[in-house]
């Protein structure tokens, strides 16, 4: 979480900053705020809320200078309020921080006790003064050394005693023109350019300047400068996303433009990787290893949070039925902290959008210190947990930037599916109830169907508009559409911050059906699956104790068009796409409930896109 910016050359910073923290800001909009380095001191400018807030104190300065650094913050010690925005001075330095420093609390006990005063509540602010502490300490040490040979060493002095994952870039007063930073388990991308260097927490802000970027390496202290980005061990990258990925492009936020990116984005997902007919092997990346690997797979672990555990979950009943694998799916903020069991043949997979979420990162950690198998399933190309894992199935979701995950979710899916069909076949199994071939098919139109369903956007928009004043909303499903009723009802709490729950329909029988009354909305999913009959019986029960229903449903199913207040039919659909495509209207309620609301779309409030701390 948190975004930074820092830039350094022959432009001006400030539009710079401004610009990349608006790109960012999908990672913490609670405060925002600057340091340039000017000719007489640092000219720092902070303020609470939203980068806009912060572009409209910052009108009229007629601030030029060339250097500097910027940040968005999503609060994690103290509130967030104009005092706790970053950057946060200490002395000489100022600084900009992702992350956490897990021990400030005694740090800034001792820093307290030698006299240093502090001005916020942030574990930032600690690291400040604890660098600065150090480098002055030092400075008066060895009164002739060179300011950067003291800076260095005050920074890695200070890495020593902190604890946590963070990255951080600072500005001394003593060295201009020169950015110092390091990465220690939080990203930070950065780019030599023309006229300079480019300093960012992820590619989004990068990207519109340079596509040849570097992932900076954990540990290594780095320097930007006029000529660049100087560090240990430092790769170049050329990156295919170009700066119109990374716009709105006339669609009213960056949610809706990614709903409807969705044909494409499973287009793009499959390209390459769909063989002509199902009985051929699908085509991955390193063939050969991934044969390996699942031809002695015994057991499954699929790791994730959110949203991508919501997947993880669909994918269980993938790999159950086409590949007769023993398939657990975890949270991974709880799997890292349990004692899982790891027996020969056992493969992690961990799926994540951003590649950079804290608890899945160490979930992935965990079992590659097991010395188990693993890989990855993530959207953002060189994150972290795509780089760590020992194999990679990306999803080509392209750059996702609403906080509220959508085409990312889909191309998951898709993968998953893929993947399984593909394990299933590899393990030469037949499963009994043979969905196989029409599930193959169903891939290969999914982008067809997707775009149909899309196509009746402002059928679902208007349904979620009338949701406003429901006391709570349930949402309903069954087997492959119980983890889509999960996800349904994730999109509507996040976007609308109204009641939003999740249940398997067997059980609302074990206690929600408690809630049931005619301002309770129950949203079931119920297409012509093998469990539509059981479904249609929770309906009845529900529609007896007078909630409200509306029903997602397979197209002309007069049942549950009597059954239901509000009947979506969707076009039929095969057992493994069923789910993707039944995700579509779900975003769409939710997106037309929040608008209808006046809620921020894009950044819903209290939330970030990158969770980088646990
Ligand atoms: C919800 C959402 C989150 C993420 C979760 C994991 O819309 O986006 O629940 O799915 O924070 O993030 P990633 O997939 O980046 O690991």
């Amino acid at each position: 979480m948190c975004g930074i910016v820092g830039y350094v050359g022959e432009r001006q910073a400030l539009p710079i900053l401004l610009e990349g923290l608006k790109r960012l800001e999908y990672r913490g909009y609670d405060s925002a705020g600057f340091a340039l380095q000017g000719p007489v001191d640092f000219e720092i400018k902070r303020n609470a809320g939203p980068v806009d807030g912060l572009v409209e104190v910052s009108k009229g300065l007629g601030l030029t200078e060339k250097e500097g650094i910027a940040h968005t913050r999503w609060a994690t010690h103290g509130a967030p309020n104009e005092t706790n925005a970053h950057p946060h001075r200490a002395g000489e330095i100022v600084l900009v921080h992702n992350g956490i420093i897990e021990n400030y609390a005694e740090i800034k006990e001792r820093l307290t006790a030698s006299g240093v005063k502090f001005s916020s509540q942030t574990d930032t602010e600690v690291f400040a003064q604890l660098i600065e502490a150090k480098r002055s300490r030092l400075a008066e040490d060895s009164p002739g050394a060179n300011p950067e040979t003291t800076l260095i060493a005050a920074m890695k002095a200070a890495m020593a005693e902190v604890e946590g994952h963070y990255a951080i870039v600072l500005m001394s007063r003593q060295i201009p023109g020169k950015l110092y930073g390091i990465q220690n388990g939080a990203p930070l991308v950065g780019s030599t350019l023309k006229d300079g260097a480019l300093i960012a927490s992820d590619l989004q802000a990068v990207i519109p300047h340079h596509n040849e970027v570097s992932f900076l390496p954990k540990g290594e202290i780095f320097i930007a400068d006029r000529d660049g980005i100087h560090c240990a061990g430092l790769k170049v990258e050329k990156i295919d996303w170009t700066a119109d990925k990374v716009e709105k492009g006339g669609y009213e936020s960056f949610m809706l433009k990614e709903i409807f990116q969705q044909p494409m984005v499973v287009a793009d997902t499959l390209t390459g990787r769909l063989p002509s007919d199902p009985k051929s092997p699908f085509i991955w990346d390193h063939q050969k290893a991934h044969e390996v690997l699942w031809k002695n797979v015994k057991r499954l672990y699929l790791v994730a949070c959110g949203t991508s555990a919501h997947a993880a979950m669909a994918a269980k009943y993938f790999f159950e039925r086409w590949a007769r694998l023993d398939c657990q799916v975890d949270i991974a903020s709880e799997f890292r902290y349990r004692d899982p069991v790891f027996e020969p043949g056992t493969v992690v997979g961990v799926i994540s959008q951003s590649g950079e979420t804290a608890d899945t990162l160490a979930a992935l950690r965990l079992a590659n210190e097991r010395g188990v198998s693993t890989f990855s399933i993530c959207n953002v190309p060189n994150s972290t947990i795509a780089r760590e894992s020992s194999f990679q199935y990306p999803t080509k979701a392209g750059p996702e930037i609403g906080v509220a995950s959508t085409k990312a979710f889909t191309a998951q899916l898709t993968v998953l599916c893929a993947l399984a069909l593909d394990v299933g076949r590899l393990r030469g199994i037949q499963s009994a109830r043979d969905t196989e071939q029409e599930s193959f098919l169903g891939l290969a139109r999914l982008p067809q169907d997707l775009d149909h369903i899309l196509s009746r956007s402002e059928e679902f928009i208007r349904i979620g508009e009338t949701l406003g004043k429901q006391r709570i909303i349930l949402f309903v499903g069954r087997g492959t559409m119980f983890p889509i009723a999960l996800e349904g009802a994730l999109k509507f709490k996040e976007l609308t911050y109204l009641p939003a729950e999740g249940f398997a329909a067997g059980e609302l029988k074990h206690g929600p059906i408690a809630y049931i009354d005619p301002e309770v909305t129950v949203i079931t999913l119920a297409p012509k699956d093998e469990w539509y009959q059981k479904t249609v019986s929770n309906l009845e029960e529900i529609r007896a104790r007078g909630g409200h229903l509306i029903t997602l449903g397979t197209e002309g199913d007069r049942v549950l068009e009597g059954l239901s207040d509000s009947f979506i039919g969707l076009p039929s659909a095969a057992w493994g796409t069923a789910p993707i495509l039944s995700a579509i209207p779900l975003q769409l309620l939710a997106y037309g409930c929040a608008r209808a609301l006046d809620r921020n779309i894009d950044k819903p409030r209290n939330l970030a896109k990158s969770v980088t701390v646990e």
